[in-house]
């Protein structure tokens, strides 16, 4: 989000605080803000309903828009208000995008630029996460940086849980967690920075210094930091200690009233809502219109707590954080047998989402909601919560139990009635309770099944006085197992209840949310777990009861999941001794735009202020995967205020083809291909009039026939092109020697970019000549001026495209991004004015395509020793409705489908399938993950037949220097083995693994698993006239240096890194050398940033230029040999001589052929290894990783602390990949996963505890620039290490549980989510499902 200047942008950026109070005026609502001195009213919107991200009131845009609902942090800031109840200013953290402006009643809101500022002075916060290298892209920052000062705003001195816990609502997509949570921890009270001069092991500066080699742990330095002083906040403006007023705007009312009375009067009015959220998504994603809304918050009886008799009563709108504190203070002061449901309460919302949301949310709010998978409604009704429900003159408390929800998100209360409050009840002795929670991921807040259980013993007995097992997701509302929890009162015994369950808790086959088995086997692992707490409490382990001897080795499943403190190392080679302080290359200098990013004043595309006339574009997409266009009707949308027009595919004055291979269009003509394919766009005067216009289009359409699956590609024989095919040796004679053959299937999902800032262009008319200039988000200049240039028919020079920095790009921004920008220079074309289009995360996620799903058919030959000697692998991606890159994917793909492993007699073939889904594109690794995990699929199950340690049957077959590979290409310079080497010692491998199958034979229900995986990454675009690239340098007289190249800057650092370069060529300090954009006109004809080539590329540019540069120098510096750079400078320029230069690098030529199998590839490769430990939970698919090491060749590292943030970054992102990332689409080809609520991405949690990365030592790459290595891909591969980790733990337990299993190999598909791990560990309860 941005928000927009009106004139006061001077003003505010000054002020340190931004204040909020909302009043009544004129039907407009009136946003206050400035110094507490200097106030000043503006108005900012007359739509009260709408989101503090939604409108731009002070002209501030740190604050970003990255979901819009709730579900990244990316908009966090800190809300502070003066609470009458608790008679105090209290501040607390709240996503502006859920935040409806009319809330900010009396409530000043602090953004990211309130806190600190580049021009003034940095808060700690803003500056450790800079120099801590925090910050690649810099989009989620402001949000991480406000979650942390919240923080620190109520708690000085937090621990490192309460560092995590307070960014569990924050998404990053670059950095791989690890420096963030290293910066922060330098505030921390535990395990806080000593700046190594502590004694403890694990501190991230205590590694010891190898003197030998010079190997270094600190890429910064704590030392630096400021303290961090809380006496410096800002205050809580006093004006805002005032009375209330209600709002009233367009369309929608807001009320705020005092009294229950006041509620009630207003409660019966038709689609009134109570709080803020809902109103606010459903506005936004469902379209719909609440005309008034009731604010409840200031009600005191709503919002109290009393402790009482028989428990703790919550007014309805206390928040979750309000019940949370209050449990956590009663369990720590009451006996333990009181606590037994608020512990499970807290167990759920330590898992609910981040503390922006448990902060507004509230816990009547949820309750009302009725969700089918709340995860707290179970645990009340389990518990027998009681809720006082009142109306007009009336007042009832009744227990919650299972006729609360009589049909789906539907509860008792009458229309009329509201919840007043809930009393959660004290335990009694002789009470046990348990609550679960399970989702995609430990910190996915959308549960998969949810569940409270309660049981109470007859005093002194063993008999079960009373018994409640409740559940979310198991149907269309909270349910009550009634029917077990009687047999089980009258049998008593764990077995007879589990085959009650069994009977009861059915789900049909197409119930929603679907992983039927999954779900129905979780109920009986909750309940066994249940029930082996309850004995475990009843202090009856390893003692005999109704149901059998309890096994010691059980007691394991009934530990909570527990976030262990995160460790880390780092270690890089220092540069050699003797090298200038000046000369930075080698050096850990953190990112250059790092601190701007930290205190919200980088600027994005959509922060460009708006033009004066400047309108909206929405696009109009396909609801339909194949279908007719019969019709499209704007009627409608022509009625929505501020439409200006609907663009088609008629208003296109040049060529309404476009893409790579101009397949693709720009405006579907009478045919759609795939749901989110473009048919047209709407323009309107706001962005909320552009959404409710598109919404308004009505397109009729005829189905056709849709091919949704690479299966169904296959079926009816649907490609791109002719086969793709690499043979090398004689496969039939190799098979024919093979003591073994295994062959089998396999498949790995697709992957969504999640960039966090979604497409986005301005363009802007020129006036002259047709000229246009685009701002846009893209890592392609040239194709985006292209393709412009060839939809409106004009020559590529009047076509101006700038780019100041992404928000992210990972290949999603290679070629889809021109998908808005042509829509967009067309509508300034047609209209002439500026236009503006950020893509919601919805629609991004819909139309721009992701990683290529791959499936695999493979067939392996290899002798008893584990060496192979005969592959054939055939290959099926899926590319969606274009061809896009999808073909050099798959020759990517094809290139590392032997990983790392000499294979004497080999065939890769591949097919790209042509499906109707979005057309899928470039991503991280471009096809060579896919490749490889799909290698070292066939390679563990080599080392399972053979019965052999997959690290060794790995090293046996893997390449040594000058080997061939597969496509030919000799391998020099091959540093794999030594990564290996050094990997294995330094993770411990062979003692760990050793540990390892001994607390598997001591866990029953909890594995463990140990792999370590290598990797292998060509460097090189296979089409040889992308190996090139240009840059431009201008030096001024007073001696700065404006420099410009190809590339992008998207979050990788290569701003940072030709900065170095140029530094070290120039022997100048990085101060004078500054990098504005990258743009055609300084610039032209540029590949994309992408395939990790950018630095070699542009970096040998760039060196040339300043080579350019020098020699024009040289003269001046003879004659002044002790002159200053700026004396030489200045020099030259009054002798007439030109002070600006280009360069130019072409990288050697490809020439390699598929039908000779022969000719140059790849410049160099890039090497690492990774071995990761993870421990997984069999009975719900939990896991958690534990340990990971990586050895990472990335050449003479630019700069260590950018290329261990890449390496990071990459291998977080591939654990994503293998792990959490699951597309799923509806078998009509519509995506159902477009948020954050149903796509997960790793998060601060997921990330292993224990991360050692180490850059190899030693190894200059005479192929790139100072020797360095390309970084940015290679790594992300090694998350495969993760997966076969989790396949070596299902592995022991399927081993425990042989009865059950037939087969020594089995199928664990892409990712490895917790419904593949929990239906892949075999055992008693996964067969009775
Ligand atoms: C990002 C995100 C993460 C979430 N994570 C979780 C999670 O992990 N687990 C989970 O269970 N839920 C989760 N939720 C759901 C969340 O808990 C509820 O949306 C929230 O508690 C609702 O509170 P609210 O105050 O905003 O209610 P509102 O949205 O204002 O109200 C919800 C409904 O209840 C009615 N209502 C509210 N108060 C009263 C009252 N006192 N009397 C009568 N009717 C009333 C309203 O009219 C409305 O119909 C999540 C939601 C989001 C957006
Ligand atoms: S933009 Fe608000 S949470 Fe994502
Ligand atoms: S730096 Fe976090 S999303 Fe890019």
């Amino acid at each position: 989000m941005a928000w927009r200047p009106a004139g006061l942008r001077e003003k505010q950026q000054q002020s340190l605080h931004v204040s909020g109070k909302v009043a009544a005026v004129a039907s407009r609502i009136a946003y206050y803000l400035g110094t507490f001195t200097n106030a000043k009213y503006q108005i900012i919107s007359s739509n009260i309903s709408c989101s503090l991200t939604h409108e731009h009131p002070v002209g501030l845009s740190g604050t970003k828009l990255a979901c819009g609902e709730g579900g990244c942090g990316a908009c966090t800031v800190m809300f502070s208000k003066y609470d009458h109840l608790q008679n105090k200013i209290v501040h607390f953290p709240a996503n502006a995008c859920l935040a409806p402006i009319c809330s900010l009643h009396h409530v000043s809101v602090t953004t990211v630029e309130g806190i600190g500022s580049t021009k003034t002075r940095l808060h700690p916060v803003q500056e450790r996460i800079a120099k801590s290298h925090g910050s690649q892209c810099g989009f989620c920052t402001p949000g991480i940086v406000m979650s942390m000062y919240m923080l620190l705003r109520n708690q000085p001195e937090p621990t490192m849980e309460e560092i995590e816990d307070a960014l569990q609502g924050n998404l990053c997509r670059c950095t791989g967690y690890r420096p963030i949570l290293q910066g922060f921890r330098t505030f921390a009270r535990d395990g806080g920075c000593c700046g190594g001069k502590g004694d403890n092991p694990n501190c991230c500066m205590n590694q010891k210094k190898d003197q030998t080699v010079t190997l270094s742990p600190s890429l910064f330095n704590p030392e630096e930091f400021m303290p961090l002083d809380p006496t410096q906040e800002p205050i809580f403006p006093p004006e805002l200690l005032v009375g209330d007023a209600p709002g009233r705007g367009w369309a929608v009312r807001w009320a705020q009233v005092r009294m229950p009375g006041a509620a009630l009067g207003i409660k019966d009015r038709p689609a009134t809502s109570g709080f803020h959220f809902f109103p606010g998504i459903e506005m936004k994603f469902k379209n719909k219109l609440f005309p008034l809304i009731v604010c409840p918050a200031w009600i005191p009886e709503l919002n109290s707590v009393e402790h009482g008799e028989e428990g703790i009563s919550f007014g309805a709108s206390c928040p979750l954080s309000c019940v949370e504190k209050t449990l956590l203070d009663a369990v720590a002061q009451l006996p333990t047998h009181k606590t037994e449901v608020f512990r499970g309460i807290l167990e759920q919302l330590r898992w609910f989402s981040g503390k922006q949301l448990k902060s507004v949310a509230s816990v009547g709010g949820n309750i009302i909601t009725a969700s089918p998978i709340s995860d707290l409604n179970p645990v009340f009704m389990a518990s027998g919560a009681k809720l006082t429900i009142v109306s007009r003159g009336t007042r009832r408390t009744i227990r919650m139990d299972h006729t609360f929800f009589p049909g789906y998100r539907k509860t008792l209360l009458g229309p009329e009635e509201i919840l007043l409050a809930i009393e959660i009840p004290y335990s009694r002795e002789g009470e046990f309770f348990s609550a679960f929670k399970q989702s995609s991921g430990r910190e996915d807040y959308i549960p998969k099944v949810t569940s409270g259980m309660r049981v109470l013993f007859q005093p002194g007995t063993a008999q079960i006085k009373e018994l409640a097992l409740c559940y979310g997701g198991m149907a269309d509302r909270t349910i009550s197992a009634l029917k077990t929890t009687r047999k089980q009162l009258s049998k008593s015994c764990c077995r007879t209840c589990v085959q009650a369950w069994q009977e009861e808790l059915q789900l049909a086959p197409d119930a929603p949310g679907g992983m039927i088995e999954f779900r129905r086997t979780l109920t009986l692992s909750f309940f066994f777990k249940f029930y082996l707490t309850v004995l475990q409490k009843l202090g009856k382990v390893d003692s005999e009861d109704k149901c059998g001897k309890l096994d010691p080795t059980f007691a394991s499943a009934t530990l909570l999941f527990q976030k262990d403190p995160p460790t880390n190392v780092q270690l890089f080679q220092e540069v050699p001794k003797g090298q200038s302080e000046d000369d930075i290359v080698g050096r850990p200098l953190p990112h250059l735009g790092a601190a701007m990013q930290a205190c919200g004043e980088a600027v994005y595309c959509d922060d460009i202020p708006h033009y004066q006339n400047e309108l909206s574009l929405r696009l109009v997409t396909s609801t339909r995967a194949h279908a007719k266009i019969k019709s499209i009707d704007t009627s409608e949308a022509q009625k929505v205020q501020g439409f200006v027009c609907f663009l088609s595919v008629d208003d296109i004055p040049g060529s309404n083809k476009t893409g790579y291979f101009n397949d693709e269009t720009v405006f579907a003509k009478d045919e759609v291909t795939c749901v989110g394919h473009i048919i047209g766009a709407v323009v309107t005067d706001t962005p909320e009039h552009a959404q409710r216009a598109a919404q308004a289009v009505k397109i009729t359409y005829e189905d056709l026939p849709a091919i949704i699956t690479i299966e169904d590609a296959i079926k009816h024989n649907s490609f791109y092109g002719s086969e793709l095919k690499i043979e090398k040796g004689d496969l039939q004679k190799g098979f024919l020697e093979a003591d073994n053959i295994v062959s089998g299937e396999f498949y790995i999902g697709g992957q969504e970019h999640f960039y966090l800032e979604t497409h986005c262009t301005i363009a802007v008319p020129k006036g002259e000549a047709g000229e246009m200039e685009l701002f846009v988000s893209t890592e392609n200049t040239m194709k985006t001026q292209a393709f412009v240039a060839n939809v409106l028919g004009v020559p590529a020079n009047q076509i101006l495209v700038r780019v100041k920095r992404l928000g992210g790009g990972f290949g999603g921004k290679e070629t889809r991004s021109t998908l808005v920008s042509t829509a967009v220079a067309l509508a300034v074309y047609k209209t002439g004015c500026p236009v503006r289009c950020m893509l919601d995360r919805d629609e991004d996620m819909l139309i721009t395509g992701g990683r290529h799903p791959f499936l695999a058919r493979y067939k392996v030959g290899f002798m008893k020793t584990g060496r192979i000697v005969a592959l054939e692998v055939n290959h099926y991606s899926n590319a969606g409705n274009t061809l896009d890159l999808s073909e050099a994917v798959m020759q990517a793909a094809l290139f590392h489908m032997e990983s790392c492993y000499k294979i004497p007699n080999i065939r890769g073939t591949g097919r790209v399938c042509k499906t109707n889904l979005p057309s899928n594109t470039a991503f991280r690794g471009f096809g060579a993950p896919q490749a490889m995990l799909i290698a070292e699929q066939w390679m563990s199950e080599i080392a399972v037949t053979c019965g052999l340690p997959a690290e060794e049957v790995r090293r046996k077959n893997m390449y040594k220097e000058g080997d061939l590979t597969h496509f030919n290409q000799k391998l020099e310079g091959f540093t794999l083995t030594r990564c290996w080497d050094e990997c294995l010692a330094s993770s411990q491998y062979h003692a760990r693994k050793s540990e390892i199958d001994k607390f598997n034979k001591e866990n029953c229900w909890k594995k463990r698993g140990l792999c370590i995986v290598p990797t292998k990454f060509g460097i090189n675009f296979a089409i040889s006239f992308l190996n090139q690239a240009g840059a431009l340098i201008l030096v001024y007289t007073d001696g700065s240096v404006l420099l410009t190249h190809g590339g992008t800057e998207m979050g990788q650092g290569l701003h940072t890194k030709m900065v170095q370069v140029a530094s070290r060529a120039l022997k100048i300090p990085t101060s004078k050398i500054y990098i504005s954009e990258t743009s055609t006109n300084t610039v032209p004809n540029t590949s994309p940033t992408a395939a990790s080539i950018s630095t070699d590329l542009n970096g040998q540019a760039v060196y040339e230029a300043c080579q350019t540069i020098l020699k024009r120098l040289e003269p001046f510096k003879r004659k002044n040999p002790s002159g200053s750079w700026e004396d030489w400078v200045i020099a030259a320029y009054q002798d007439a001589v030109s002070l600006s230069a280009t360069g130019f690098y072409k990288a050697p030529e490809v020439t390699y052929s598929f039908e000779t199998n022969s000719g140059y590839l790849f410049n160099y490769f890039s090497y690492g290894v990774a071995c990761s430990e993870v421990e997984i939970d069999c009975l719900t698919g939990d896991h958690k990783n534990l340990r990971t090491d990586i050895v990472m060749d990335v050449g003479s590292s630019l700069n260590p602390a950018i290329d261990i943030g890449q390496v990071e970054g990459a291998f977080v992102q591939g654990l994503g990949l293998f792990t959490l990332e699951e597309l799923q689409y509806s078998p009509e080809g519509s995506l159902y996963t477009r948020g954050p609520s149903t796509y997960k991405i790793p998060t601060f949690g997921s990330i292993p505890i224990e991360f050692r990365v180490s850059l190899l030592r030693d190894s200059p790459n005479k192929k790139a620039i100072y020797a360095s290595k390309a970084v940015g891909e290679p790594p992300l591969f090694l998350a495969a290490s993760i997966f076969f980790a989790i396949k070596d733990a299902i592995h022991a337990a399927r081993a425990q549980h042989k009865d059950y299993n037939r087969k020594e190999l089995f199928r664990l598909d892409s990712p490895a989510t917790q419904e593949k791990i929990r239906n892949a560990c075999m055992d008693k309860f996964a067969t009775m499902v």
